[in-house]
């Protein structure tokens, strides 16, 4: 079974705050989601390879770390998970950018697609996938079967927030997959939004309605 992390640090807490704050407009919201995403970002490239290499300290020879270069893709759910995609490119700036476009309609629920552009070497990637929400499952599993059809073994899954039920549907179907939140909030409103969650992340991220 893949692991649920909870990232509970505090200065994500206190930004978490402000996002989910509907009086937080969409200048405030984009910035505090990029922010939030850069700090989870460390907790999930916590595994990443590292490897010896001989350098020279102004004072001795000496053997020190540095990444191996395995290869890493992040795959934002569009739109709302471009929000997160400038966060963790400027800790990871050789990080290729996959794109899945999903909507989930507002009758069914159900995810649609409209669009996909990803790396050619998904297959070969280290892959996170992007969405600030997790709501109803629907969108992250239809996300991550499309990239498994393409070849991808190995995918991480990031989100801000997530219900508890969306966490259970993604768990059923992609058990392989960790899961990365900031926080995780009990319910699913009548309209399979989360609450108190934050409202609808698209939306606030561009100033849509
Ligand atoms: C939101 C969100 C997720 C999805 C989560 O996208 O960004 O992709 O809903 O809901 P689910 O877990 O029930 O599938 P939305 O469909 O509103 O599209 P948008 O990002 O284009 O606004
Ligand atoms: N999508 C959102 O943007 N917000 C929710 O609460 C659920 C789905």
């Amino acid at each position: 079974m893949g692991k649920v992390i909870v990232i509970d640090h505090p200065l994500i807490q206190h930004k978490l705050t402000f996002i989910r704050d509907k009086n937080t407009g969409s200048k405030g919201f984009r910035e505090m989601v990029k922010e939030v995403s850069m700090l989870m970002g460390y907790e999930v490239t916590r595994d990443m390879a590292l490897e010896d290499i001989e350098i020279e300290t102004p004072i001795c020879k000496t053997t020190s770390k540095v990444l191996t270069g395995k290869k890493l893709g992040i795959v934002p759910i569009l739109r709302a998970g471009l929000g997160m995609v400038e966060g963790i490119l400027e800790l990871i700036p050789a990080a290729k950018v996959g794109h899945i476009g999903l909507y989930r309609d507002p009758e069914t629920l159900q995810p649609v697609e409209y669009y996909c552009k990803l790396p050619s070497d998904v297959h070969e990637r280290q892959l996170v996938v992007l969405d600030p929400m997790l709501a109803t499952g629907g969108s992250a599993v239809a996300a991550i079967n499309f990239l498994k059809e393409r070849g991808a073994t190995n995918i991480k899954f990031v989100c801000l927030i997530a219900s508890k039920h969306g966490i259970e549907v993604l768990q059923k179907h992609h058990d392989d997959v960790d899961i990365y939140v900031a926080a995780i909030d009990d319910e699913l409103n009548d309209h399979a939004y989360i609450v108190p969650g934050l409202g609808d992340a698209g939306d606030r991220l561009y100033g849509t309605k």
